[in-house]
């Protein structure tokens, strides 16, 4: 079949701006769409890390002001690993210290409907006539509320067609009616099933309405947002278009995350030498001032810490953890109170519970080899990486069964021993109680060695690369150009 031209538009990208699973997929998917043989280019902002990897980009293209609220910008080009990278570079709106979202005292940014705003229209502008580059993409690819907004302007005023994936739907990005008109967008576009959305302007919203098609990133979770206790207020939007709503897992990267082979570790092993795997716990216990125990299993965290990721759960029972017993080890940030829980936590039970706030790669990985079992208790999870990461490193994953985690993780029971299937420990609801008792028992599964080790090897040989992913787009893009048609 004749290759696609994609525009891939996204406000993050790993390992030079990440603040979450957005980076990886945004760093992993156009990448294996290229190998496939599509034609494909990543749009991002030139945020400062950007600039400093790749000083040698060239300009391509100047942007004038384009409407009212945005300020001229300019098109360069870099390339990393093959892929042809769009840095939208705009010193006023990107070139500042802090993450993609908020400063360094963790406030939004005053400007971000301006600052995403323009991203997502200049994505919609390189796949319309008037681009100033001679390169036309097929398919406008847009990620989140950041780059959502780019549907509306192809929809309104022709051009490429569009698809807008849903990473998390918590996320909307609803500004006041004046930035309709401050951005550029016609009149006509200030209507129920236009941009409005309750009096505001939402960009996730006018996305999930204007685009040609819809994704979201598992199964689980496309059916779970046309529900209304997942979909916030967009359920009835989602099934109104659920003939065009697809949910496509991600994949993970099998080559950054390989405990064959990741030089964050102090040991590699793989799933047929999986003794070297205890070195990893023994080194990580060691890092985080954790006492050398041998007789109870370490229980692993890396993660944003937010309502959605449900770790308070994990603060109303960690004060039992010895009488499991277990140890816990914790990377995270986020909400203040959580921050303060867990290092309250490991306070009051030092060499038992260790707690790391930050964001650090490596540790991350550390921490994904050395633990025992990965504790995922989410609220709801669009898809989870880290799920996929532990399974892929022998350390079976304990989830609350939604979205992504529903569609990965395998409980294990008699049933799913006997067909290899169980890779992990799934809680009867979303509790304390719940999660006390699955992690009972994975303490009682891990006590078992020769049961321990098939639950580590189903999970090891669970193939979740992104060939799969890469094909499903490619079928998605079809049936969008297939549309605009
Ligand atoms: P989400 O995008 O909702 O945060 P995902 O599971 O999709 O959840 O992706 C999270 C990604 O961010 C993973 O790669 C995970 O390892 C990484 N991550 C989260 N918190 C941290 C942290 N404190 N330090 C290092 N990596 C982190
Ligand atoms: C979001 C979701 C997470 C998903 C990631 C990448 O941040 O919270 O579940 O894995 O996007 O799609």
């Amino acid at each position: 079949m004749k290759p696609l031209s994609i525009l891939f538009a996204t406000s993050e990208m790993a390992p030079w701006v990440k603040t979450g699973g957005l980076g990886d997929v945004s760093a992993a998917l156009p990448r294996a769409l290229a190998e496939s043989g599509h034609d494909v280019r990543a749009l991002l902002p030139c945020y400062p890390a950007l600039r400093q990897a790749f000083p040698e980009a060239t300009a391509l293209a100047e942007i004038p002001a384009l409407a009212p609220a945005l300020p001229p910008a300019r098109l360069l080009a870099a390339e990393t690993d093959g892929l042809p990278l769009l840095l939208l570079d705009c010193p006023p709106l990107y070139d500042r210290p802090g993450n993609p979202y908020v400063d360094v005292s963790g406030h939004d940014w005053p400007d971000n409907a301006i600052r995403f705003g323009l991203l997502s229209r200049v994505a919609a502008l390189l796949g319309q006539a008037a681009s100033p580059i001679d390169w036309r993409p097929d398919i406008v690819h847009g990620n989140d509320w950041q780059t959502a907004l780019a549907a509306a302007w192809l929809h309104y005023e022709g051009g490429a067609a569009s698809v807008v994936t849903v990473h998390n739907i918590a996320f909307q990005g609803c500004f006041g009616e004046p930035l309709r008109a401050e951005l550029g967008l016609p009149e006509a576009a200030w209507r129920f099933d236009g941009v409005e959305y309750h009096g505001l302007l939402s960009f996730l919203k006018a996305g999930l309405q204007l685009a040609t098609r819809l994704s979201t990133v598992s199964p689980s979770y496309a059916r779970e947002i046309q529900d209304e206790a997942f979909g916030y207020a967009l359920a009835p939007l989602l099934r109104h278009r659920r003939d065009h709503l697809h949910g496509i897992l991600n994949g993970i990267d099998a080559k950054l995350w390989n405990p064959a082979a990741d030089p964050a570790l102090a040991a590699s092993y793989a799933a047929n030498r999986l003794a070297a795997k205890r070195l990893n716990k023994t080194a990580l216990q060691q890092e985080m001032g954790l006492d050398p125990a041998t007789d109870r299993p370490l229980f692993g965290v890396v993660s944003r810490l937010t309502e959605q990721k449900g770790h308070d759960l994990l603060l109303a029972i960690g004060d039992d953890l010895p009488t499991l017993p277990a140890q816990l080890v914790v990377l995270g940030s986020g909400n203040p109170a959580l921050e303060a829980g867990f290092l309250a936590l490991a306070e009051r039970l030092p060499g038992q519970v260790a707690v790391r706030l930050g964001f650090d790669e490596n540790l991350a990985h550390r921490i994904e080899a050395g633990a025992d079992c990965f504790l995922m208790p989410s609220r709801f999870e669009p898809c989870g990486l880290n799920q996929m990461y532990s399974l892929r490193y022998g350390t079976p994953p304990l989830v609350q069964a939604t979205g992504g985690l529903a569609d990965t993780v395998v409980d294990v029971s008699a049933a799913t021993l006997a067909d290899k299937s169980g890779n992990g420990f799934v809680m009867a609801d979303s509790s304390s109680d719940a999660l006390w008792a699955a992690m009972q028992r994975a303490a009682a599964a891990w006590s078992d060695k020769r049961q321990w080790l098939r639950i580590q090897q189903n999970g090891m040989r669970c193939d979740f690369s992104w060939r799969h992913a890469a094909a499903d787009y490619d079928s998605l893009y079809r049936a969008a150009i297939a549309d605009r048609h």
